[in-house]
């Protein structure tokens, strides 16, 4: 999909990007975000400052998408084509940033430790450069500032709206703590896990402990539950295929003499495959009830799908991340382009990969050269990441969307054009 102009085109954006007064511009968002990080849904603080600068660069934008979601639109000045829509989560973490800096989190128990600072920030960037260069491309970008990702399916209420239904192809980023600023990565196909949680409550009927045969004991139930739910893993999945059952809480009883009325467990399944994470959830809940049974209790298993909806697998479509990997050689050259393994962690941009065909790299952020320390993993308090991801993260997002729209209009068909996306603003305003 790439061509000789293109190859310029991702170069010409990385240096605009690079510019100093650009790159100062991109790390001032990224440290005023990272100052104020806010949790799930409650991004409203984030979501101003992202509309305020939309506001400033002229681009329109539907608000409030998903509570406090962002969804901005960039048409292009060359002429009617596809949607390609370009995301970035917003959220932050229940963590105390223990890293002493200038511009360290300023509320309490708060913190970016997962990079949405950073990408809000190369959004904002994607967005600067693909409104000053609307002559280059045919079609519309929409540019999504999500909420909720950590745990609380943000892309799943986003998709729910509606303002991605015109969108033929969607792309996004996550910093990279194991790569250097400079380079990206990914892989075809299964990326990312998909990722559910569980409580159970095991009830037998308590007693004396020195009587257990007039009891119905849950404690035994439960052990046997936990042992069991671990076959899942060892003798009914594929050894290939990424799958992981733990349980992380058992909670029950409080004296020594005394069996409980009822035990309660839970944890977290992951499968590397949406059909894999689905097989989990409905043998979880045959194994439980069923070992409830054999100590004579009974099981009530909840994957709590509607507060906490499970993340299906992130799958990169292969046509898409083949043109992301070529836009990112020709940008970055082909050194700095590497392919990842897959991993266990969950992302909620699966939603959209469900839906549309996606592909999700990661933008090397690493400090230090990289390593296995505190500073260069996410989730941690003691997160740093390296600055000069940003223009890369604006850069890759700006040009991964102009080629995909110019090497797909160059004969638009009119029945693929898309409804009018202020229609869609209107609506939701
Ligand atoms: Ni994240």
């Amino acid at each position: 999909m790439t061509t000789a102009t293109a190859t310029t085109l991702g170069r010409d954006l990385l240096e605009a990007a690079r510019a100093p007064e650009f790159a100062g511009w991109l790390r001032g968002l990224r440290r005023r975000v990272h100052q104020h990080p806010e949790l799930a849904f409650q991004e409203h603080r984030t979501s101003a400052l992202v509309r305020a600068e939309l506001d400033a660069l002229g681009v329109a934008y539907a608000w409030p998408v998903a509570r406090t979601g962002v969804v901005a639109t960039i048409a292009g000045a060359a002429g009617p084509g596809p949607v390609f829509a370009l995301r970035a989560d917003m959220d932050a973490l229940p963590i105390q940033e223990t890293v002493e800096w200038e511009f360290k989190s300023l509320e309490d128990g708060k913190m970016h430790a997962c990079g949405h600072d950073a990408h809000v920030a190369m959004l904002l960037g994607a967005a600067k450069l693909l409104q000053s260069r609307r002559d280059h491309f045919k079609g519309k970008v929409k540019l999504v500032f999500q909420p909720a990702e950590e745990g609380n399916a943000g892309g799943y209420h986003v998709l729910r709206e509606g303002v991605l239904d015109d969108v033929q192809a969607i792309f996004g980023v996550h910093v990279d703590t194991d790569s250097p600023a400079g380079a990206v990565r990914s892989r075809p196909g299964p990326h990312l896990a998909g990722s559910a949680r569980f409580t159970a409550t095991i009830t037998g009927k308590g007693g004396h402990a020195a009587a257990p045969h007039l009891a119905a004991d849950p404690v035994v139930a439960a052990a046997a539950a936990v042992l069991s739910l671990q076959q899942l893993v060892a003798r009914e999945t594929d050894p290939l295929q990424g799958t992981v059952v733990s349980v992380t809480f058992i909670k029950g009883g409080e004296a020594f003499n005394v069996i409980p009325e009822s035990v309660t467990l839970g944890g977290t399944l992951r499968s590397m495959t949406t059909d894999g994470l689905f097989y989990l959830m409905k043998r979880i809940n045959e194994v439980i009830e069923g070992q409830a049974a054999v100590s004579r209790c009974a099981a009530a298993v909840d994957f709590m799908e509607e507060k906490l909806r499970p993340y299906p697998a992130t799958v990169n479509d292969e046509g898409m991340y083949a043109h992301a990997k070529a836009v990112a050689e020709s940008m970055l050259g082909e050194a700095n382009v590497r392919l990842c393994p897959q991993a266990m962690a969950a992302e909620d941009f699966g939603f959209y990969a469900e839906r549309i065909p996606a592909a999700f790299f990661g933008v090397g952020a690493a400090t230090d050269g990289g390593g296995t320390g505190e500073t260069n993993r996410l989730h941690s308090p003691h997160l740093v990441i390296d600055e000069e991801a940003l223009p890369v993260g604006a850069a890759f997002h700006a040009a991964v969307a102009i080629e995909y729209l110019n090497s797909k209009s160059a004969t638009p068909p009119l029945a693929c054009l898309s409804p009018d996306a202020s229609r869609v603003v209107n609506e939701l305003a």
